[in-house]
């Protein structure tokens, strides 16, 4: 099929924490290559991302740090759009699944499916926790591990010993939440019919993409389907995330993985009027790039959903890579077992590519692979600085020696078949790199672009031209041959430039400066040409491609990686306990319009005299000097504060709340107090003393 145009998505990370080096390697960093290419090649591409902002996953990140999922997914987000910058993840849009017009579109979406009676509608019985009156989600539900013994296990997974649980298995199941005892409850959600969509599957996967789709991608679809599809449910109950947009869905959400799948298709439209062009239209390429445990929700439920909804292309591939373990290990985020790309970018300022490159040329594109610090010394090292970055500054240093700092001519009458077998590698690399590429090969195309500059390397060492001129006094026609191999080591260095863009862009740039080119040499077409560089052109002296990594630099590192673990080991425990406390922060409510906040008088009064009241040790009755008049407020603040202790401070007062009999007092107005951490109660007073009646505003 000859595709016009090019969408790729990466999964959208939840706005949860960070992102590390795993999730580079599984698929940002393919992603940003293979884009990288199709644009050097003027194909018509649109690369899309954000942040996946709904889910258990930020609810949960929410209740370990005590603030609400809304301050979560603010502060990831950012700090992840600008650790994908930094590393010249070169999205099209990276948006965030809270926009409104994302809402939108997932809501019409699940509207459409409901509309055309696509939704089973299922009543069962969830874990409910009477206390705090939510449903839980299995995360939320803790008990005893029935395989370690770990008494902090969740509903879903022991995270001591990784086994696969659900809350039914867990001795002594209790809510996160609070200490109520488990309760079932009843709840009615909405299930799509994946079982239905099996023959629709088969036929577009086991009949029509094996033999292009990954083996790993391939072989789960495969067991999925063998195994036979469930009805799965579309919806949950919870506050936080995509509202179900049916009358009698209160306090309930879109399942996560409804929705931000949806946010590929919100993005293209906040990024393009012409979205529809790239979503609808039969001759888009849509590619969609994750990680392995994303498999499922790409190529089963989500294909499923577009089919359902009609209209939509379908993923011509979905290159999923497996999982990048850091020394060894597993990579675990709750124990800190990662290296973070903020951090990376802070310890390794402008050495972006050197990342780039190790988790390209070590990428788990068909096992799950290994990172180490030494590794990533020995690839920098011995890749990067001595082959790549040394045949460059060699090829540069001697032009600037032996030919006056300019381009010299080629001199074909005296050329020799170790000249020509150098032209024809270059364009032989171009025909691997193209194949590589185009099947999604990263690692073997980055080989090869070292490959081609380590055939530069022997070249050189070959001609020897530093030997050459040693002969010129003697025999001065020899400055052909000078000429020649400086010639065709520097084109070959406009080439690898082109070749090396995609993977690492910051270095093609730094060799375009060099080379006094602009960008557009770098355009695909140019690749495998011998004539880049202009005879006779003065070029720039040579800039250091890469640094060298010290041993310390390494041994830095891996010992960062051992006290962040030890560290966090600590911190986890103490967040597990402050959980089971004390539960996140009430989400912010609804919206208000300033004409609401306007409604209320809020004035500045002073505490003239306060008493406790008979029989309710909560209330203590106050006095209250508003300038204007007094007034009496019982206030439930008697647990936190004597009244002696309060005469004479200055508080807000709501001063237009409806009276209210409280113990037979009546009660006119109230006054603001805030929660500090421990659950202690503050004034909410003016900073200044101000006069008694001032409006508040
Ligand atoms: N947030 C998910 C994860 O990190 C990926 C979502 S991909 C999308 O595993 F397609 F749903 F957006
Ligand atoms: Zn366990």
């Amino acid at each position: 099929m000859d595709y016009k145009r090019h969408l790729v998505t990466a999964a959208l990370p939840y706005a949860n924490g960070p992102v590390h080096i795993g999730h580079l390697a599984g698929c940002y960093l393919p992603a940003d290559i293979y884009v990288r290419y199709l644009r050097a090649q003027k194909k018509d591409v649109k690369f899309v991302c954000g942040s996946d902002e709904h889910g258990v996953p930020i609810t949960i990140r929410a209740m370990k740090e005590g603030i609400t999922p809304q301050q979560v997914v603010d502060k990831y987000h950012e700090l992840i759009k600008e650790s994908f910058a930094q590393m010249g993840i070169s999205f099209d849009i990276y948006s965030r699944t809270s926009h409104k017009i994302h809402h939108e579109t997932s809501q019409a979406f699940f509207t459409k499916l409901y509309n055309a009676g696509l939704f089973e509608e299922k009543e069962t019985e969830q874990y409910y926790d009477e206390e705090k009156k939510v449903f839980l989600a299995d995360r939320y539900i803790v008990g005893t591990c029935p395989v370690c013994g770990n008494e902090n296990a969740y509903g879903d997974q022991c995270e001591k010993c990784g086994s696969t649980l659900s809350p039914d298995q867990l001795i002594n199941p209790h809510s996160a939440l609070s200490n109520a005892p488990l309760v079932k409850k009843k709840t009615k959600h909405w299930y799509f019919p994946l079982d239905k969509y099996e023959p629709f599957l088969k036929e577009w996967i086991v009949d029509g993409k094996k033999d292009e789709w990954k083996a790993n991608v391939y072989g789960q679809c495969k067991s999925w389907l063998d195994n036979g599809l469930q009805p799965r449910a579309m919806t949950r109950d919870s506050n936080w995330g995509v509202p179900v947009p049916l009358p009698d869905a209160q306090g309930k959400v879109l399942y996560v993985w409804f929705d931000a799948p949806i946010g590929y298709i919100s993005a293209t439209k906040e990024l393009t009027n012409q979205w529809s062009d790239y979503w609808c239209q039969e001759d888009t390429k849509l590619v969609h790039f994750i990680g392995k445990d994303n498999i499922v929700f790409h190529c089963i439920i989500f294909p499923s959903m577009l089919k359902a909804h009609g209209g939509y292309v379908l993923p011509e591939n979905v290159p999923a890579n497996e999982f990048l373990n850091i020394e060894g290990e597993k990579v675990s985020t709750s124990r800190n077992w990662a290296v973070w790309v903020h951090e990376y970018i802070k310890d390794f300022p402008g050495q972006q590519d050197t990342l780039r490159y190790v988790l390209c040329a070590n990428a788990p594109e068909t096992k799950d692979n290994d990172f180490t610090w030494k590794d990533f010394q020995d690839r920098n090292n011995s890749e990067l600085v001595s082959i790549f970055g040394n045949f460059i500054n060699r090829a540069f240093v001697l032009m600037h020696k032996l030919c006056n700092g300019r381009m010299p001519p080629l001199h074909t009458e005296v050329m020799d078949d170790t000249d020509r077998q150098l032209l024809n590698a270059i364009g032989n690399t171009k025909a691997l790199i193209e194949g590589d590429l185009e099947s999604y090969k990263f690692r073997d195309a980055l080989y090869e672009v070292i490959d081609l500059s380590r055939k530069g390397n022997k070249y050189m060492q070959d001609k020897q031209p530093w030997i050459v001129a040693k002969t010129l006094e003697a025999q001065p026609e020899n400055q052909k041959l000078i000429d020649n191999c400086l010639h065709l080591c520097l084109q070959l260095t406009a080439n690898l430039a082109i070749f090396a863009a995609p993977f690492l862009p910051d270095t093609a740039k730094k060799m375009c400066y060099m080379m006094k080119v602009v960008d557009k040499m770098l355009d695909w077409e140019n690749a495998g040409r011998a004539d880049l560089l202009k005879v006779n052109y003065p070029l720039r002296a040579p800039e250091l491609l890469f640094q060298k990594i010290e041993d310390e630099q390494v041994a830095a590192q891996v010992e960062k990686l051992r006290n962040n673990l030890k560290q966090n080991t600590v911190a986890m425990t103490e967040n597990i306990t402050k959980a089971e406390e004390k539960p996140a922060q009430n989400p912010v409510k609804a919206e208000i319009v300033y004409d609401d906040f306007a409604k209320m008088d809020l004035r500045a009064g002073t505490i003239l005299s306060a008493e406790k009241v008979e029989k309710a040790d909560k209330l203590l009755k106050l006095e209250i000097d508003l300038g204007f008049e007094q007034r009496t407020v019982v206030s439930g603040i008697a647990q936190f504060f004597k009244p002696e202790e309060i005469v004479g401070k200055q508080v807000t007062v709501v001063a237009n709340l409806a009276p209210r009999k409280m113990r037979g007092i009546e009660s006119k107005g109230m006054i603001l107090m805030a929660e500090n951490a421990d659950g202690k109660l503050v004034f909410v007073s003016p900073v200044t003393e101000t006069t008694p009646g001032s409006e508040v505003r």
